[in-house]
């Protein structure tokens, strides 16, 4: 099968097209045929090992210290189940699924194996492949840092960074539960995030969030531009500030904001649990959450879509579209 792979830490010119073995399932594998992934800023990180302050060495632990463990980038994919293994009961080939395949990647290729009991679920009836691709990366980034923070009906959340990948699924989850929401984004996204139901928009170009007199229950950073030193006087009383971007220096202040304060600081990695995919998929399919669809790039022109993200300035997702042969 084809596959992009990258042998070294770098550009978007890392990437190649690479022939490969195609995967087969395991005895608890279902074997999916991809038509659709994205790229995500999981994808920019790991391919070009730009990491938050202090997380460098970290990174290279984790991806591989000299080149990549994990030639295969690619978090999410949605497709066809092709082919099960003996033991599987909750799929059968044909099933139109997505799936999470979250730090260990691998979806940037034709196929993927995934474990029946991980995170895959059948794709909501309701949504394109392109846009069930898109559900996992940032609604459960979303998901698991509004669960850290508590979040609970009627508080005022604001959302900084809110036309990005995890930002977009932020203000919907958040819409969901029931808060009041603020985005804060860029000019040319106001409409986008007010669309997503934004009770409130700020355009960070022209109005400086912390200097409006309001103060929130919950505020999710996701530009890395609204640390505690800057926030804090924009948080309620018992007010959490939930850095989905944030360096080394943030995460070592966590627990003396909670020491000195009745504030708290929620940061460090989204856990990844299948149950989050379950959930997201049943919000889609109630029309609560629609992932936001950006760019379109055909699965050779991969590099393409990573040039565009590593702008930092992509609306929603960037989807990767992979036709096959037969
Ligand atoms: N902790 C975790 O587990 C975890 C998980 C996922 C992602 N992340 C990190 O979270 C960050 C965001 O991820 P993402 O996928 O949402 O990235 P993204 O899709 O590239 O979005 C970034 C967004 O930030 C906005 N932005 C840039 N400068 C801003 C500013 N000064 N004020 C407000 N918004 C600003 C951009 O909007 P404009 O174009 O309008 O500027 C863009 O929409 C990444 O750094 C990623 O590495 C962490």
């Amino acid at each position: 099968m084809k596959a992009m792979v990258y042998e070294r830490y770098g550009g978007p010119d890392v990437l190649h097209l690479k022939e490969v073995a195609k995967p087969t399932p395991k005895d608890d594998e279902v074997l999916i045929k991809i038509h659709a992934t994205t790229v995500t800023s999981g994808d920019w990180r790991a391919r070009s090992l730009n990491v938050p302050a202090g997380f460098g060495l970290v990174s290279r632990l984790f991806f591989g210290v000299l080149r990549p463990r994990q030639p295969i980038l690619g978090t999410e994919l949605a497709g066809v189940v092709e082919a099960i293994g003996r033991t599987v009961r909750k799929f059968k080939v044909g099933d139109e699924v997505f799936a999470f395949a979250g730090a260990r990647m691998g979806c940037h290729a034709e196929y993927r194996c995934m474990p029946e009991d991980g995170a895959v679920a059948l794709k909501p009836a309701n949504l394109t492949y392109d846009e069930a691709a898109a559900l996992s990366f940032g609604g459960t980034t979303a998901l698991d840092f509004f669960r850290r923070a508590k979040l609970r009906s009627g508080e005022k959340v604001l959302v900084n960074g809110a036309s990005g990948g995890v930002g977009t699924a932020a203000v919907q989850l958040a819409r969901h539960y029931g808060a009041d929401v603020t985005g804060v984004c860029g000019t040319a996204n106001v409409a986008l995030v007010r669309s997503l139901g934004a009770d409130h928009v700020i355009d960070y170009t022209r109005e400086d969030f912390t200097k409006n007199g309001e103060a929130y229950d919950v505020i999710v950073d996701t530009a890395g531009t609204a640390p505690f030193s800057r926030s804090k006087g924009s948080l309620t009383e018992r007010g959490r500030l939930l850095l989905v971007l944030g360096g080394l220096s943030d995460l070592l202040k966590v627990p003396w904001v909670s020491m000195t304060s009745g504030k708290k600081v929620v940061a460090g990695p989204a856990a990844e649990r299948a149950e989050d995919l379950f959930f997201l998929a049943e919000l889609a399919e109630a029309g609560e959450l629609k992932p936001v669809i950006d760019r379109r790039y055909p699965f050779e022109r991969i590099s393409e879509a990573h040039a565009y993200v590593d702008t930092g300035h992509k609306k929603g997702n960037v989807i990767i579209t992979l036709e096959h042969d037969d």
